[in-house]
């Protein structure tokens, strides 16, 4: 087919409006490593393709829309109307999206989408709110996103699941950070079943570096609560004129032969050679890999300044088709994956086991779910708290005062660490809740020890004492994390406060406190903000004490 032009785009989109909408698409359910449509059991394959302009998944963003610090693409339906044909000139019936706001309505592009028969996988975080390979935190503020996100999708049968995590652990040196991704698996998982939503995966999406075994290994590893319910391979290895044993394709075909929940490529498409002939969609596709492989999503729709677009959207806002749109849709029109029916399936692979080779860092033992009400209880309990409103890098200089080890034992409530698999009981609280509570532990020991500090809440300033209002709900709480807060919580403060409180300004996250998944109403985490939050935090727990 030659490029769609300009002017039969309108067309198609126009008489997109007045096609009579079809209602909901047959959702894609998993069955051992496949994928199928959840009616007739047909194998589904994805023919995926990467959706999402100005983001690179590494977190890097090119321009600012709406102060989110990205452009969600499926919340412009004179986009989405631009775009949906194009993607089915391509057999697209699947797109990845990498950043998706949840205030926004995306019902116009998931109807298009719909009505294209294109199914959706979003990751879970934003360039401002993810699990940082360096500095690993699995905490409220992520948690609330992760599950916000979920929550804009879950009503879609076109949405076949979610990714936790992104290329976060690249290098052996970061290896620990999958940990806190993996919890975030587990924890979005349960998410999803304590909500009642329609059966969503949820998986994670792997660079291809030195540690691809181990990673594979661990996220597929333990119990299948905690780990994960697909495999997305970011994988650039065929470049132009390449073949499936050059590619490493086949030996990446065989790593994933034993693998027990579906793999597919998240990304694909190295443009070292340009045009790109796309010759491995026939590979991807062909009888060698479709037994293993669940298809692959191609990096991607929109031209930027990496050179990866199959399409250029010019100033007037028009899509153009490139030469290498032109060549995946030959690809593309020449493959047709045939599978098994999921009837006559029966998975025999089994977990893999966890890894353990000296390169690989992370612990079994993950992170705990971050708790907004274990963390509110936290905060009834101090005497000497971080004042409200302190810049992100006055905190980051207490932080760093605080939690040296020539201060004392102050933050073993509050770090993780993801290679030991040790995790205070409130390191997913805020950064300015856990300040409060290292604050609070150097406040105690230097008014037992020290009489000589005079001032033992202070630190420049930053912190002021405070008089504690425990809820009787909370003792259990407080109790089980221990004077050092490196116990393990398993009481869930619960409390009678849970819905005579909600009628004064302040108290929704009170009545929200009580239930096991934390559910703060959806706000913006700024540092600034959380701050303000403890201090409400802290006055609503006052009232629970009067109730
Ligand atoms: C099963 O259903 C899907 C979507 O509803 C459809 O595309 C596919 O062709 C069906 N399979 C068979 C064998 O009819
Ligand atoms: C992220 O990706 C962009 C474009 O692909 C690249 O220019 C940038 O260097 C990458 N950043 C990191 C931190 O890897
Ligand atoms: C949709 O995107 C186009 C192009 O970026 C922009 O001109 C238009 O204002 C957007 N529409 C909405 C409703 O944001
Ligand atoms: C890993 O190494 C890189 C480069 O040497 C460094 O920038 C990064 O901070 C290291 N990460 C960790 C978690 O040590
Ligand atoms: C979800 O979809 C159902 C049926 O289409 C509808 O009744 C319900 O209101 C929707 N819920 C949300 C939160 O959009
Ligand atoms: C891709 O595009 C180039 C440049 O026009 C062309 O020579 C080549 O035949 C195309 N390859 C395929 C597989 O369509
Ligand atoms: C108490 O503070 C002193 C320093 O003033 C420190 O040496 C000691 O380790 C601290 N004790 C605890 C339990 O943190
Ligand atoms: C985790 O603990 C190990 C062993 O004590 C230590 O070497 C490592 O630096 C710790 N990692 C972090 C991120 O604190
Ligand atoms: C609350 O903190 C005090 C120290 O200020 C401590 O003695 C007490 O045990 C804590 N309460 C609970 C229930 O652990």
């Amino acid at each position: 087919m030659k490029g769609l032009g300009i002017t039969s785009v309108g067309i198609a989109a126009a008489t997109w409006f007045a096609a009579s909408a079809v209602a909901q698409l047959d959702p894609i359910v998993i069955k051992g490593s496949k994928f199928f449509y959840k009616t007739n059991g047909t194998e589904f394959f994805i023919r995926g393709v990467a959706y999402q302009q100005d983001f690179s998944g590494n977190g890097s963003t090119t321009t600012t829309t709406g102060g989110t610090g990205y452009t969600d693409p499926l919340a412009n339906a004179t986009n989405c109307a631009r775009d949906v044909p194009l993607l089915q000139g391509l057999q697209t019936n699947t797109i990845r999206v990498y950043a998706v706001d949840p205030t926004q309505d995306h019902s116009e592009c998931m109807q298009m989408l719909t009505n294209a028969g294109i199914y959706v996988i979003s990751d879970l975080s934003d360039p401002a709110t993810s699990i940082n390979r360096d500095t690993p935190e699995w905490n409220e503020a992520i948690y609330e996103r992760y599950a916000s996100v979920i929550d804009a999708f879950s009503n879609y049968t076109n949405t076949i699941g979610f990714f936790a995590g992104n290329e976060v652990s690249n290098a052996p040196n970061n290896t620990a950070a999958s940990a806190f991704v993996k919890a975030a698996v587990r924890d979005m998982k349960a998410y999803i079943v304590s909500k009642n939503y329609r059966a969503m995966g949820v998986g994670y999406a792997s660079d291809d570096d030195d540690t691809r075994v181990e990673l594979a290994d661990y996220f597929n590893c333990g119990t299948s609560a905690e780990s994960i319910d697909f495999w997305g391979y970011n994988i650039y290895s065929w470049c132009g004129q390449s073949s499936y044993s050059l590619s490493s394709y086949e030996a990446r075909t065989e790593e994933f032969s034993t693998y027990n929940v579906p793999a597919f490529f998240a990304e694909y498409g190295c443009n070292k050679v340009e045009p790109r002939p796309f010759d491995e969609v026939g590979a991807l596709f062909g009888s060698d890999m479709t037994p293993v492989w669940s298809g692959g999503i191609v990096y991607m729709y929109f031209q930027e300044a990496n050179d990866y677009g199959l399409v250029t959207i010019g100033s007037d806002n028009k899509a153009t088709t490139l030469q290498d749109y032109e060549n995946l849709s030959t690809a593309m029109a020449k493959v047709s994956p045939t599978g098994i029916n999921s009837a006559s399936y029966t998975p025999s692979n089994s977990p893999q086991a966890c890894p353990t080779t000296s390169t690989w860092q992370a612990a079994t033992n993950l992170p705990p779910t971050p708790n907004d009400a274990i963390c509110q209880c936290m905060v009834q309990n101090l005497t000497c708290v971080a004042k409200s409103g302190l810049s992100e890098d006055s905190i980051t200089t207490q932080f760093n005062y605080i939690c040296d080890p020539a201060q004392g034992n102050n933050c073993g409530g509050i770090l993780a660490n993801g290679s030991t698999g040790v995790y205070g009981a409130f390191s997913g609280c805020s950064d300015s809740e856990r300040l409060s509570y290292a604050f609070n532990q150097y406040y105690l020991n230097q008014t037992a020890t020290n009489t000589q500090n005079t001032s033992p809440c202070d630190f420049s300033g930053t912190a002021q004492k405070v008089t504690p209002k425990l809820a009787s709900s909370c003792k259990a709480v407080v109790s089980q994390a221990g004077s050092a807060g490196t116990g393990s919580i398993t009481s869930t403060p619960t409390g009678g406060s849970s819905s005579g409180s909600g009628s004064s300004p302040g108290t929704t996250s009170t009545s929200k406190a009580a239930a096991v998944i934390l559910s703060v109403p959806a706000f913006d985490f700024g540092i600034l903000k959380l701050a303000a939050y403890v201090t409400s935090a802290m006055l609503v727990g006052a009232g629970m004490v009067l109730l």
